[in-house]
């Protein structure tokens, strides 16, 4: 096979979140297959197979989405109409979803994939995670993480997102740990559990995560979504790669972060759909820990595949600068998904890269908060591949 080389040049404003290379003005880019070949100032840039001018509009790189549940079937809009109308977010809308899932095709299931994967990348996002989490049956979890593994570039095993109806949680627990780990292992890379008030306690997602990291899997927790509770410190205590949603935190769980590996992924759609407070990203900044901003696209809580609105809304409501707002988005993602370095890293923009850049119709980053709403995307390639 012939790799072809591409010179981006014309970049107005270049963001690459490499720690050296910072962001240019006047910038350029060469992508050869898969991978970024050369980033500096557009003088400088070599030649190559091809050439676009992207004529002074920002470049970036690509989002990476660490945190969706893109595995279902059905549609939950009444419940949400209902929210709107002031009844509250319990995530008992779960068990909605699970059913309308299990009765759903492979073709269905694969379709909405298909439908929300090219709904995402058409904005910008080039490295997606999704979860398990709608089956909650052996056959049900391993057919969603084999269906996803398809899709998306991570997978994550969410047997432990609620009890399922019938069951009584200690044997599920020994389901989830034992038979359904099992079988669901081997096309996964990371298990969840919704450490939450309803869902799993402590000790639960303690069970949960011990298994799953003796399977050799990396950890993820949702936590800290509907209330304050254990979910940051199980997370932290685990070694898990992120903790998903931190909407209620207390200073010492905000402690707790800042002084571990764990990423803070704030969901800011969910926060804005499930009507919760948006979730206190200057305190988790301030103090020291690394913060992702992911879209939660999931049918219940948060049913955006937008990454800028994410962005947007943190700038605008959270108090994130655009700066850290877009490197959330991206490295942040990249972070949590532990895909920030060495060959083949996303969210971040040097040569050896993973060839993932998004093209603003616009001169800066700024405008992504300055024009909320506003189809920004101008162009995308995703692994080299020109995407839009
Ligand atoms: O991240 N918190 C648990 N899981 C999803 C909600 C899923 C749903 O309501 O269907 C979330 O918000």
């Amino acid at each position: 096979m012939t790799t072809t080389s591409t010179l981006i040049t014309g970049i107005g404003e270049l963001t690459t979140n490499d720690e050296h290379l910072g962001t240019i003005t006047d910038a350029a880019l060469v992508l050869s297959g898969r991978r970024v070949e050369w980033v500096g100032p557009a003088t400088r840039a070599p030649d190559a197979d091809e050439r676009i001018d992207v004529e002074g509009r920002a470049a970036l790189p690509g989002w990476v989405d660490s945190h969706t549940h893109l595995v279902f079937a059905g549609d939950r809009s009444a419940e949400f109409a209902a929210r709107l109308a002031g009844r509250p977010y319990d995530a008992g809308g779960i068990a909605v979803t699970v059913e309308t899932t299990r009765a759903a095709s492979d073709d269905a299931l694969a379709a909405t994939l298909r439908r929300l994967t090219e709904e995402a990348v058409n904005q910008g996002t080039t490295c997606l995670e999704t979860k398990t989490g709608y089956g909650l049956t052996v056959a049900e979890e391993t057919r969603a993480a084999r269906l996803a593994a398809g899709f998306v570039d991570e997978v994550t095993f969410l047997g432990a997102h609620v009890v399922p109806p019938g069951w009584d949680t200690d044997d599920y627990v020994a389901l989830v740990c034992g038979e359904m780990l099992d079988a669901v292992a081997p096309h996964v890379r990371w298990a969840d559990v919704f450490c939450e008030r309803g869902a799993f306690d402590a000790d639960a997602a303690s069970a949960v995560l011990t298994a799953a990291a003796k399977a050799g899997l990396g950890l993820r927790v949702h936590g800290n979504q509907l209330g304050a509770g254990p979910g940051v410190r199980v997370a932290v205590e685990h070694g898990a790669a992120s903790v998903d949603h931190c909407t209620y935190l207390t200073g010492s769980d905000v402690d707790a972060l800042a002084n571990s590996e764990t990423v803070a992924t704030l969901l800011p759609a969910c926060d804005l759909s499930t009507r919760q407070p948006l979730p206190d990203a200057r305190a988790l900044l301030d103090a020291g820990a690394t913060v992702a901003l992911a879209s939660n696209c999931n049918p219940g809580s948060s049913y955006t595949t937008s990454m800028a609105f994410c962005v947007a809304t943190a700038v605008l409501q959270m108090r994130m600068t655009v700066e850290e707002a877009v490197r959330a988005a991206t490295w942040g993602g990249a972070r949590a998904l532990r895909r920030e370095s060495g060959e083949g890293a996303v969210g971040v923009l040097r040569p050896g890269a993973r060839a993932d850049v998004h093209v603003l119709d616009a001169p800066s980053a700024a405008h992504l908060a300055y024009r909320p709403g506003v189809p920004l995307t101008h162009a995308v390639w995703r692994e080299g591949s020109r995407a839009r």
